[in-house]
């Protein structure tokens, strides 16, 4: 008898999220040498996706205004995916002359969202989005696109899973690689996500095409994790230290903090390749950098040692 249930150590990927979602509505200038250290640190702890920043207008995120040296200047190593959203072929063109080779593009499930997200339509985005996806596939990247408030719209309210059905389907034929289903205000239950699987699914997208993007804001982030790995979805986006929250979604705290998402993929017997003690170094530099105490779960507690019962990774 085990008390793990994933079958042969399947692997899950980890999509960390934290330099970029993270970071781009903190209201003081963190430096560029501290983001690098940041995602160099993530790095060492194992984490082989990183979406380090993104190309947008700094108007819009000044905080990410840094995307061009950040992303130039860092350390290219072998296995290792730095993902960068990309707005408009602006963002496509500086994303390309700074060494990007994986992309995001990013809309919603409801127009109030994108509009003031992006300042377009949900309709408007996707057909925007085509060109850059084409673009990006013509040189080989790899491409993602993210569908935010798809379990609810901080604007509208309820979002219709037929909705999110439609844009994903879209974006896919648009051309993006993988779709990110987000729930960007953190108010989704497990049964949503059921239905969103399944519901995707039955639309004709293969499931090792779809991620979860959960934010924890309350407290269903986990239930979530493994309401979508029972529906088969292998990619969860988190964010180490669970700094971040979109500025365009009021009152939304952390994303899911990697670190939680790693104790309990290593419970479940999943492999995704961080290491948890070295997740807490890097959560425990971005807290300390921004000047806040770690305050995710397993950040407080520390991993469990079952060879001593003791925590582990605490400082
Ligand atoms: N990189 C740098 N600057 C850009 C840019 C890019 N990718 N895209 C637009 N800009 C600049 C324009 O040059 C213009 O500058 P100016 O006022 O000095 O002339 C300004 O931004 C506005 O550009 P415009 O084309 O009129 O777009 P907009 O005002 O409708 O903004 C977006 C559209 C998409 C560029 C903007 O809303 C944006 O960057 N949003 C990103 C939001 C985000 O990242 N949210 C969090 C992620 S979920
Ligand atoms: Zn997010």
């Amino acid at each position: 008898m085990s008390w793990t249930r994933a079958a042969s150590r399947e692997r899950v990927r980890i999509y960390e999220v934290g330099p970029r979602d993270g970071l781009q509505s903190e209201p003081a200038t963190v430096p560029t040498a501290t983001k690098r250290r940041f995602i160099e640190l993530l790095v060492d702890a194992g984490l082989r996706e990183i979406e380090a920043t993104s190309f947008v207008s700094p108007k819009a995120i000044p905080q990410l205004a840094d995307a061009d040296e950040l992303l130039r200047t860092l350390t290219q190593r072998d296995r290792v995916r730095y993902p960068v959203l990309v707005p408009n072929a602006r963002g496509l063109a500086r994303a390309e002359a700074a060494g990007a080779d994986a992309i995001a593009v990013f809309t919603a499930a409801t127009d109030a969202y994108a509009e003031r997200n992006i300042g377009m339509t949900v309709a408007e985005s996707v057909r925007a989005f085509g060109p850059i996806l084409r673009s990006a596939n013509e040189r080989g990247w790899w491409t993602r696109a993210y569908v935010s408030t798809a379990f609810g719209c901080p604007y509208t309210g309820r979002v219709a899973p037929e909705r999110v059905v439609e844009v994903a389907l879209r974006l896919a034929d648009a051309g993006a690689g993988e779709i990110a289903i987000s729930d960007t205000i953190g108010v989704g239950v497990p049964s949503q996500v059921e239905v969103l699987v399944a519901a995707v699914g039955a639309g004709g997208l293969p499931i090792d095409r779809l991620a979860f993007h959960f934010h924890d804001t309350r407290g269903t982030a986990l239930a979530n994790v493994v309401a979508a790995i029972g529906a088969g979805v292998r990619c969860f986006d988190a964010s180490t230290g669970g700094v971040g929250g979109s500025p365009f979604a009021p009152g939304t705290t952390g994303n899911l903090a990697t670190e939680d998402l790693v104790y309990l993929l290593d419970g479940l017997g999943y492999d995704h390749g961080a290491d948890l003690s070295l997740v807490l170094t890097a959560a425990r530099f971005i807290s300390d950098a921004l000047g806040r105490p770690l305050r995710t779960k397993v950040g407080l507690a520390g991993g469990w040692d079952p060879a001593t019962g003791g925590p582990i990774g605490l400082a």
